[in-house]
């Protein structure tokens, strides 16, 4: 067992340091290899504006898998060269499209849509591999990949399963009928044993799914809806990137990624023009491992409207906003007193853009009602059973290496989680380890009962859950449906789970891109109901 502290949320380097063996934390001191890596504190700040990624326009109509017609997309996934600063030279990176984030999709609620998502990568990669992972052996292609539509309610042969990767020069279709709630989605990259290198390349976009109870509240739109997706990378001094590796060469994996840089839409330290009125924001943590807690230079009020997978019930008033790797919040700040003001969205120690507010007085038609869409708690009797499933980390002491593992069982073994198609489970998360990890299942939507501390020495030793606290209820603004949750350290993180949609074999793993892509991952499946 290794000693390390919790210091996650705390979203800092010296912290990302402190989280790490000793062995390895060296590697995320600053530098990979020889050349130190760029210090964006010296970076010119606000003088890029916010960029906006393309919206998806179809190509035609088709007709999809199930027998309806939907508009035809392609992406090709492809080596790109992005200015993430204007004094930096342009960035080598890998996009859904032209751009990182990619390309931006936009939907309604139950009119699906095709995508072809067409691998055009070069042949070899230009991050580290570690071939000692699992699923990302010597022999195997350097560039792989496969999209998952994270949140997405997808068929399982459309939801990009790790394993169905495929090479440069092929292309898979994939469905997504969205037969789902309004909500912020994001597709991203999800090759085995790489996912957390071609994520930090840049292949992971917004797909944002619309329907008429929300258009019906009148919320901020148009050119007052913009999408903030936030991520922090290391960058070498030329602007290329810098993904951190640990001091053996033959197992270059680090158990988490933090980055120095912190981009906004893909640039770094970017400022937007605001009116002073009501804007809503999008909100995706796309980072590998950094957690952001968000809030305003002026300590002023954000109004959190939404969750991963769509509207609260009420807007939830607060200065902080935490969001975990995978994570949405959707939000609501009203500019209206603070005309002429520069607010800079910040996650202590970090600042990341800057709104300049104008100063002309404008009429704001928007509304901000006081109910936006009810989120009817799951009754904990509707459940058919509950699982117990342990978050565990290795240590490896002959090959000094870390892992982390779901329910002590890697990835290869059969599968052991079967819940059947439309019955509900609630899945007890007892978190052993020193870290917060954020789980996520594919598929469905669920909600968080609560959250309760217990002794994990008892329990690893003596096999007994002995909790050491009241159980405590979610926070405010994780009363909506979510699909991504914190699992606290030393914690039984309980949630419950409608398994509706389809049948068939989906993953849930730690969003932690590095714990995915060693172990912290594993298939499920969904039995047809009835069998
Ligand atoms: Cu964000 Cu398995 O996904
Ligand atoms: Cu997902
Ligand atoms: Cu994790």
């Amino acid at each position: 067992m290794i000693t390390r502290r919790s210091f996650l949320g705390q979203s800092t380097r010296a912290a990302a340091a402190a989280c790490v063996p000793s062995i390895l934390a060296r590697s995320l001191s600053g530098q990979t290899g020889e050349v130190p890596n760029l210090d964006p504190g010296k970076l010119a700040r606000f003088v890029d504006p916010l960029p906006l990624p393309p919206i998806a326009r179809p190509l035609d109509h088709r007709t999809a898998p199930d027998g309806t017609r939907a508009p035809f997309y392609r992406v090709p996934i492809q080596a790109v060269s992005q200015k993430l600063h204007r004094d930096l030279p342009p960035t080598p990176l890998w996009a859904c499209g032209s751009s990182v984030p990619g390309i931006l999709f936009e939907t309604r609620s139950g009119e699906g849509q095709l995508i072809e998502w067409a691998n055009q990568l070069p042949p070899k990669h230009f991050l580290p591999i570690d071939h000692n992972l699992m699923g990302a052996a010597k022999e195997l292609p350097d560039s792989r990949t496969v999209v998952h539509l994270h949140g997405g309610r997808t068929p399982a042969e459309s939801d990009g399963y790790p394993e169905d990767w495929y090479t440069p020069g092929k292309s898979r279709t994939y469905h997504y009928p969205n037969r789902q709630d309004a909500a912020l989605l994001w597709y991203h990259d999800h090759a085995m044993g790489i996912n957390r290198l071609n994520i930090y390349a840049g292949l992971f976009g917004l797909y944002i799914v619309r329907d008429a109870a929300e258009d019906a509240l009148n919320l901020p739109g148009g050119r007052y809806e913009i999408p903030l997706v936030l991520a922090d990378r290391d960058l070498k001094p030329d602007g290329s990137l810098s993904y951190p590796v640990s001091p053996d060469p033959n197992r270059p994996w680090v158990p988490e990624a933090f980055g120095e840089t912190q981009l906004v839409n893909g640039k770094i330290f970017p400022y937007l023009d605001v009116e002073p009125r009501r804007y809503r924001f999008r909100i995706l943590n796309a980072a590998n491992a950094r957690f952001y807690r968000l809030s305003l230079s002026n300590a002023g009020e954000m109004q959190q409207i939404g969750t991963d997978q769509g509207l609260l019930p009420a807007p939830v008033a607060t200065k902080y906003i935490q969001l975990a790797p995978g994570e949405r919040a959707d939000v609501v700040i009203d500019f209206s007193a603070a005309r002429g003001a520069k607010i800079q969205l910040e996650s202590q120690p970090f600042e990341l853009m800057q709104f300049r507010v104008g100063t002309s007085p404008v009429t704001d038609t928007s509304t901000l009602p006081r109910a936006l869409r009810p989120v009817p708690r799951i009754a904990e009797s509707t459940a058919v059973r509950t699982r117990r499933l342990t978050l565990d980390e290795t240590m490896d002491m002959v090959a000094q290496s870390v892992g982390m593992l779901l329910n002590k069982t890697r990835w290869s073994a059969p599968i052991t989680e079967k819940p059947v198609l439309n019955t509900t489970e609630i899945w007890e998360l007892v978190n052993l380890t020193e870290d917060t990890h954020p789980i996520h299942l594919h598929l469905v939507r669920f909600q968080i009962l609560d959250r309760r501390r217990f002794d994990a020495f008892d329990y690893t030793y003596n096999h007994k859950l002995r909790y050491t606290s009241d159980a405590m209820p979610p926070d405010a603004n994780e009363l909506g449906w979510k699909d991504t949750a914190r699992a606290n350290s030393h914690t039984v993180t309980r949630i419950i789970v409608p398994f509706t949609g389809y049948a068939g074999r989906y993953v849930w793993h730690c969003h932690i891109l590095e714990h995915e892509d060693n172990e912290m991952m594993r298939p499920y499946e969904v039995l047809p109901a009835g069998v």
